[in-house]
């Protein structure tokens, strides 16, 4: 495809966003910076740009082969994806299998509890209200998505979570959780967007439970870029 990269029009935690010379498709960059707890801890993560970059685009096209509709295009370089031109629902769409994390802290459940069936639960992206919890209604009352919307990024989240979960079943990684966008095409219908990836994934390995994501850099844990290079090597060797 002959398009090129035009002025940036977005910049977030961990990618840049540009428009191109095709108003139907932007270019996303993925940056190494690593930020946590709304922004307050900052980083680096060298090389994760790149893996989140490969790892998400492997991701979104094994889902595309199992139905589910997503912006992906083509992977252009190691950073540097073309995707279709999407407005984002300002919605962090999370699935869990495994309390971990907030939910955990919530509801005082040790991390690691299996959850008798996979939890959704929709936050508001707006990092001045510290992206707070929001259920279906007042999503629907404050126009953040229609009822109709609602529903098809409802049944989206949970075959992606089928998809993803038998998928690392098979490289002896454990899904504990998950954060997922959506995004409107013009033609108003809904598709994946966004990244998926170890920054917005809870990995543990089947066996020892080894944290294999993000929460090695939000935890100081260590072994952040080795983490990230193990769930790629994973990945790519099967
Ligand atoms: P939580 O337990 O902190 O609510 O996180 C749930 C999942 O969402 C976890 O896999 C990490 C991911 N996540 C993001 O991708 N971005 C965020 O800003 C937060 C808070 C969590
Ligand atoms: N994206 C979050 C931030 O606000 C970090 C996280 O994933 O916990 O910095």
């Amino acid at each position: 495809m002959n398009i090129t990269k035009l002025e940036q029009k977005y910049e977030g935690k961990a990618k840049k966003v540009f428009a191109t010379s095709d108003p139907s498709f932007y270019i996303v960059e993925y940056k190494d910076d690593a930020t946590a707890f709304n922004g307050l801890k900052k980083g680096t993560i060298s090389g994760k740009g790149i893996i989140n970059n490969k790892m998400s685009n492997l991701m979104f096209q094994l889902l595309e082969k199992n139905g589910v509709k997503t912006h992906f295009v083509e992977q252009l370089n190691d950073r540097e994806t073309l995707v279709k031109a999407v407005s984002i629902v300002p919605l962090e769409i999370i699935i869990r299998n495994v309390a971990a994390g907030s939910f955990s802290k919530r509801y005082g459940v040790p991390e690691g509890t299996a959850l008798k069936c996979p939890t959704l639960e929709f936050s508001l992206k707006n990092d001045e209200l510290n992206d707070p919890l929001i259920n279906d209604s007042h999503i629907i009352a404050l126009g953040v998505a229609t009822e109709k919307e609602l529903a098809e990024i409802s049944a989206l989240a949970y075959k992606v979570n089928e998809v993803l979960k038998e998928f690392f079943a098979g490289i002896g990684v454990k899904l504990i959780d998950f954060k997922i966008e959506a995004g409107r095409l013009p033609d108003g219908s809904i598709v994946l967007a966004d990244e998926i990836s170890p920054d917005t994934c809870r990995f543990w390995d089947a066996k020892t439970n080894e944290k294999l994501d993000k929460d090695r850099f939000r935890r100081d844990m260590g072994g952040v870029e080795q983490a990230y290079q193990e769930m790629f090597r994973r990945i790519t060797n099967v």
